[in-house]
């Protein structure tokens, strides 16, 4: 990813909530209606109305999921503090630290568009949805192209229930997902040598694998914002930048389209993007990856461990596109 100097919207630490009051926001919304503390101290900026809009995420009744246990993997799962305090999500900054100004996120009301080859065009509302899917939770191991890698427990849906409801038509090849586009609250998005909104896209057999996942929630809660609620995608076998936060559209085509980094670095970002070690970024080397919150640098494995779901959907390509990450 690039990276460039600290934005000036970045809010000063002065006003900004602590991290721990942040992660027990609820705690802390749930002493307010009680009336045992008052809100919007000199060093909160959490209010009653910060809190009444927690409260709209109708969401929160569905945590935790019950765990499908089909899913392990042999590594400590990642501080919950670590996931959603190193973070990338460009739409608030071009660096890891952007968790406090994700706050800004409005995500109720928030409507999904799933259009393009597609029966029939849906608009939806996101409590809508999730009350048509049936959520779990996973742990995976999730791999950015930065080499640093984390366990997480997400809750979410497997995408091919998504396809069951889109109901795509015979000619679509590809679901492409794009974020949401709002220059207001998403600082990072009045620069506008980025191409916004945030955009990737899967193959119609990659979404109906079963890896893959619409994420909701993580730590058996409902997703932070910071984490791309309220959807983000999950595919596992992928390094990071194909894992779109905050989606707002599902859009299925027979086109492959360019994604956000192939449009801004097209020669250091494919398509695939398949968690490779044999293939290099121009940047880091994929040989090996570090665990954050452990200090261990390991091997990195080929689709990221995951080969026997998914190194089927590659036989051929592999030999047909030469860059194949
Ligand atoms: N989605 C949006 N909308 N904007 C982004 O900048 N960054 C991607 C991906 N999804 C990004 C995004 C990158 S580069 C990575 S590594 C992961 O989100 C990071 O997810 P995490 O912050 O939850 O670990």
């Amino acid at each position: 990813m690039l990276t460039r100097s600290k934005p000036t919207w970045e809010l000063p630490a002065s006003i900004a909530t602590t991290e721990a009051d942040f992660l027990n926001r609820r705690e802390l919304c749930k002493k307010i209606a009680a009336g045992s503390i008052l809100a919007g101290g000199p060093s909160l900026i959490f209010t009653p109305s910060a809190c009444a809009t927690q409260k709209k995420d109708l969401s929160t009744s569905l945590y935790p999921a019950t765990r499908n246990a089909n899913y392990k993997v042999n590594r400590e799962i990642t501080p919950e503090k670590i996931t959603t305090t190193y973070n990338n999500f460009y739409e608030f900054g071009s660096h890891k630290n952007i968790w406090r100004a994700a706050q800004r996120l409005q995500i109720r009301p928030w409507e999904v568009t799933i259009d393009g080859l597609v029966e029939r065009e849906i608009k939806v509302d996101i409590d809508t949805l999730l009350k048509r899917m049936q959520l779990e939770e996973r742990i995976y191991r999730h791999r950015c192209v930065e080499a640093w890698a984390i366990t997480v427990p997400w809750t979410g849906f497997p995408m091919r229930a998504l396809l069951d409801y889109a109901r795509p038509r015979a000619g679509a090849k590809y679901v492409v997902m794009e974020a949401f586009e709002d220059q207001e609250i998403a600082p990072g998005q009045r620069q506008f040598w980025y191409p916004w909104p945030y955009r990737e896209a899967v193959t119609i057999e990659e979404a109906a694998n079963e890896l893959s996942m619409i994420g909701t929630g993580a730590y058996g809660r409902p997703m932070a914002k910071q984490n791309g609620a309220p959807l983000r995608l999950i595919v596992p076998w992928k390094y990071g930048f194909k894992q779109i936060k905050s989606i707002v559209r599902f859009h299925f085509t027979e086109n492959r389209p360019l994604s956000f980094w192939q449009k801004v670095q097209g020669e250091e970002y494919g398509f695939w993007a398949n968690v490779n070690p044999d293939v290099d970024h121009p940047r880091w080397s994929q040989a090996t990856e570090k665990l954050l919150g452990t200090g261990k640098q390991v091997p990195t494995q080929l689709y990221n461990g995951y080969a026997e779901y998914v190194a089927e959907l590659y036989t051929g390509i592999r030999k047909k596109e030469k860059i194949f990450y």
